[in-house]
């Protein structure tokens, strides 16, 4: 069932598992279904942002009428972040994880399924290979990113990992 990864550009981009699904105990669930879709984890860590963090991270959401309130959450308890590699990583991590607003989000995304508001939405996506370069290396150095050297066939292909 292994062999080389489809042809397609190799992507990296940055998901966050947010503080609402770190505490409702989806970081399973979630890191279940970005592996079936067939990303591979390059860095993982967990942390509780401060406040600088959070600011920095959102910066271009500054002076919206959400800011204050979204700094506040992302400082509230834990994330998990995580670089992921795929072939169109950034429009493919952007699919699974669905619309901003839940109630906007399609059936079976991570967002539909498990996120109660716009301002829970439990998983933040890059959303442009600019943003991803930014956000990946907010939170990591380059030494703390392995090199991925093994490419295996899209897991999903796997009879086991049919649904
Ligand atoms: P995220 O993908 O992390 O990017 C910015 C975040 O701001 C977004 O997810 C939401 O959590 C939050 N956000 C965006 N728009 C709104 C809004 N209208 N009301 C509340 N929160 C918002």
């Amino acid at each position: 069932m292994s062999g080389q990864q489809s042809r397609g550009t190799v992507q990296r981009t940055l998901m966050i598992i947010k503080p609402d699904a770190v505490a409702r105990g989806l970081i399973g669930e979630i890191l279940h279904r970005v592996e079936l879709d067939g990303f591979q984890i390059s860095a993982m860590k967990m942390l509780k942002m401060t406040e600088a963090q959070a600011k920095g991270f959102y910066r271009m959401h500054r002076g919206k009428p959400f800011y204050n309130q979204l700094v506040k959450f992302m400082t509230s308890d834990r994330s998990v972040l995580c670089v992921l590699e795929r072939e169109n990583a950034i429009t493919s991590l952007r699919q699974l994880v669905g619309s901003t607003d839940p109630d906007q989000a399609a059936f079976g995304t991570i967002r539909h399924d498990y996120a109660t508001a716009t301002r829970f939405n439990c998983v933040h996506a890059s959303d442009s290979p600019e943003s991803a370069r930014r956000e990946v290396h907010f939170f990591f150095r380059d030494s703390a990113i392995v090199r991925i050297t093994r490419r295996i066939k899209r897991i999903y292909s796997m009879p086991f990992a049919r649904r």
